[in-house]
């Protein structure tokens, strides 16, 4: 059982289906904040430092993107973040870890050592630049912007709870980040959006939807996207997702969006029909998986995009943790086993 944990930095409030970070509103931010707002916001400072932050960390990273390239994504963020020279100072190293993941994933999606940061850009127009060799247009920077802000911080989930635990120890931020970074990485936390186009892949057309889906759960399967420890209601995150899609949407999004659509609506049906006694509603990867594929972000980095965004949450947590100077160590419960 985890010990609970107060927090000035965000509410989830699962009953009504709310999100407040820092005593803004979801419905506030989402839209209308920028990344660097949300530094602001989450670090109760300014966010001049992620650009040269990038910059601090392509020129560091130079002589590992051979190895960096050859790891398994995840691996390759906790690697990055182990190999460079972090300062000591809290903010300082929060900004360089931050900024780092940034580029990491752009050198990722790039299969090469990306041309140099921009510091003066936006993060999110800095990363899409850096992604592809070329910028990208305003539509696409909001969109990657509005994401990364939607899931910037979200009260004690698991890997913001591993960072605190870590941080707890007084280990310092940088064993925090790596270890939130292993806990993001499950299909049941953030590793959930690859499988979500996985699944719209495997169903092909709304006509099948239904008949997948239903043979998924007589499985035994989850249904990925579906389902939140918290929300009992729709998670708020999905729904501002989906508003940051449908401004971005082209033809070919479109239709990708009618067929998840229609597969969220069965699934929706079918959870309904199948746990009557829990409600299952659609989480924050449905269309998260959506989004990032809208722009044009590999499924292998859908959940390192998710860490850029989070890293903000987490270093909060760190810093407030360290704040409050107790050691988490919760109690466990002695069963003794019974052999047959
Ligand atoms: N599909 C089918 N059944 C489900 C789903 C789902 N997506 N989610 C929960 N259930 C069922 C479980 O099988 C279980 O049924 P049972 O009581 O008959 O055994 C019941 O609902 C309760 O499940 P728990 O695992 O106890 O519920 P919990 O609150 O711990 O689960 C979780 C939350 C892990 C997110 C779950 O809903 C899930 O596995 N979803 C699919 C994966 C996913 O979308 N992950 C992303 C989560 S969002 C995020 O972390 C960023």
């Amino acid at each position: 059982m985890a010990e609970d944990i107060e927090t000035s930095l965000s509410e989830v409030d699962g009953d009504n289906g709310r999100l407040t970070v820092c005593g803004r509103s979801l419905d506030d931010l989402a839209g209308r904040a920028t990344y660097e707002d949300m530094l602001t916001l989450l670090w109760g400072t300014d966010a001049g430092h992620l650009g040269p932050g990038r910059l601090w960390a392509w020129q560091h990273l130079q002589a590992h993107w051979p190895v960096l390239l050859h790891t398994a994504p995840m691996d390759a963020m906790r690697a990055a973040l182990s190999l460079l020279p972090v300062p000591t100072s809290h903010l300082a190293e929060a900004s360089r870890l931050s900024a780092t993941l940034g580029v990491v994933v752009a050198g990722l999606a790039l299969g090469r050592c990306p041309d140099a940061p921009h510091p003066q850009v936006s993060h999110a127009a800095d990363i899409l630049r850096m992604m592809r060799g070329a910028p990208a247009t305003p539509a696409e920077v909001a969109g990657l912007d509005g994401y990364l802000v939607t899931v910037a911080e979200h009260g004690m989930n698991a890997s913001t709870y591993t960072a605190r635990v870590i941080a707890s120890t007084q280990a310092g931020v940088r064993p925090a980040v790596v270890g939130a970074l292993c806990a993001l990485q499950g299909p049941l936390h953030g590793g959930a959006p690859g499988p979500v186009l996985d699944m719209l892949d495997s169903i092909g057309t709304a006509a099948s939807a239904r008949s997948w889906l239903s043979a998924e759960l007589q499985a035994g399967r989850r249904l990925m996207g579906f389902g939140h420890r918290i929300y009992r209601v729709r998670d708020p995150r999905a729904d501002a997702l989906k508003g940051l899609l449908h401004a971005l949407r082209g033809e070919r999004g479109a239709e990708r969006l009618a067929l998840a659509e229609s597969v969220e609506r069965d699934a929706l049906d079918l959870l309904r029909e199948s746990k009557p006694d829990r409600r299952l509603e659609t989480n924050v990867e449905f269309f998260t998986a959506l989004l990032l594929e809208a722009l044009g972000v590999p499924r292998t980095l859908f959940t390192p995009v998710f860490a850029c965004g989070r890293v903000l949450g987490w270093c909060a947590h760190v810093r407030e943790q360290e704040d409050h100077g107790h050691l988490i160590r919760p109690r466990s419960t002695y069963r003794p086993a019974v052999h047959a």
